[in-house]
């Protein structure tokens, strides 16, 4: 069985092909998808904080309805994303539990904190930028759930992006003031944005083995690269400047170069000492206990469907 299976999962990778929820795969498979499908999913829904941050205080109704629409957005690909990994065998309240006591990673970018209206607009067009050039390719994992859940993900994504290009564009055609403060948001959040991609390629352990499976179709290292050449222009065409002295154009290998990351700050964000890894987790929690009687309500509803539709 397991050697007819492994034979048609290699020949389904190989095909460029997909595994589905049914077929036979191999547990490294399984559980590798689990981890990063998981953690994909718990950074959409701690991803929610820094901007539902901000909701009261938008500068008009429309960027109020606009923020607002952009964080339920990202609550729906927490749900979508939870959907995809249950599909491999988790479920979703052991994946919950794993987020709420600390065991799961999510991503470091949402560690840091949120200060000025001018960060909507950097973590719109910087984090979601960042999130796209990674997820545009895993539109293409071999598993069939995670790549179609991408595929809408990166749509909403684009439009949050532009939503947060558009707001910093005001901004840096507004007011001194303005323009400075939206310059302080992309000095803020341009490293911790790049540093999304993951460690440097040869800091990567699931790199090699997740690309063997074609669950990711490119290096931490090379979408970083894709990812600053994309912003370069973009930076220009909003007026505002990139905070890195190293960052220049490379005729030679036709990509920009730039400076070196901080990776200490990383790993010790990973390790949950960023600026707000304590208060978003206590947020989190807070907020699941808090929700503990829509749950409650909605055990004891369909306790009672069932009992009316039992012969
Ligand atoms: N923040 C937190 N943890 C990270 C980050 C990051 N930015 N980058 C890497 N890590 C973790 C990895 O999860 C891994 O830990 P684990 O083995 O305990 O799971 C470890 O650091 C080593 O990294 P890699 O071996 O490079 O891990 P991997 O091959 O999984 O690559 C990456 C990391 C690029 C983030 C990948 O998992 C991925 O593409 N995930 C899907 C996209 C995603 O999760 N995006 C979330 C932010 S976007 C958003 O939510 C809007």
């Amino acid at each position: 069985e397991d050697a007819a299976g492994q034979e048609n999962f290699d020949r389904l990778i190989a095909e460029d092909s997909r595994i589905e929820p049914r077929d036979w795969m191999p547990e490294a498979y399984r559980k590798s998808l689990t981890r990063q499908v998981s953690q994909h999913a718990h950074s959409e829904i701690i991803g929610m904080q820094p901007e539902a941050n901000w909701i009261t205080r938008a500068p008009s109704l429309k960027r109020k309805a606009i923020l607002m629409a952009k964080v339920q957005d990202e609550a729906g690909h927490g749900l979508y994303l939870y959907s995809a990994a249950e599909t491999l065998g988790t479920p979703r309240d052991e994946l919950n539990e794993q987020l709420l006591s600390g065991r799961a990673k999510y991503s470091s970018i949402f560690n840091y904190p949120a200060r000025t209206w001018a960060d909507m607009g950097a973590i719109g067009w910087l984090v979601d930028g960042a999130a796209i050039c990674n997820q545009v390719p895993l539109c293409r994992a071999s598993y069939g759930p995670y790549g179609r859940a991408m595929v809408r993900v990166c749509k909403e994504e684009s439009f949050h992006q532009r939503q947060g290009w558009e707001i910093l564009y005001k901004l840096s055609h507004g007011t001194p003031e303005q323009k400075q403060m939206a310059q302080d948001a992309v000095d803020r959040f341009y490293g911790p944005a790049l540093q999304m991609f993951g460690p440097p390629d040869d800091d990567s352990p699931n790199s090699r083995q997740s690309m063997a499976w074609k669950v990711k179709r490119f290096s931490n290292d090379d979408l970083r690269q894709r990812f600053v050449d994309m912003i370069v222009p973009q930076a220009e065409a909003l007026g505002l400047t990139l905070p890195d002295p190293d960052l220049k154009w490379n005729e030679e290998r036709g990509h920009y170069d730039f400076g070196e990351l901080d990776w200490d700050e990383f790993m010790s964000v990973i390790k949950g000492d960023g600026p707000m890894n304590t208060q978003r987790m206590a947020r989190r929690i807070q907020a699941h206990e808090e929700g503990a009687w829509v749950r409650e309500a909605a055990a004891a509803y369909a306790r009672r469907q069932a009992e009316q539709n039992a012969p």
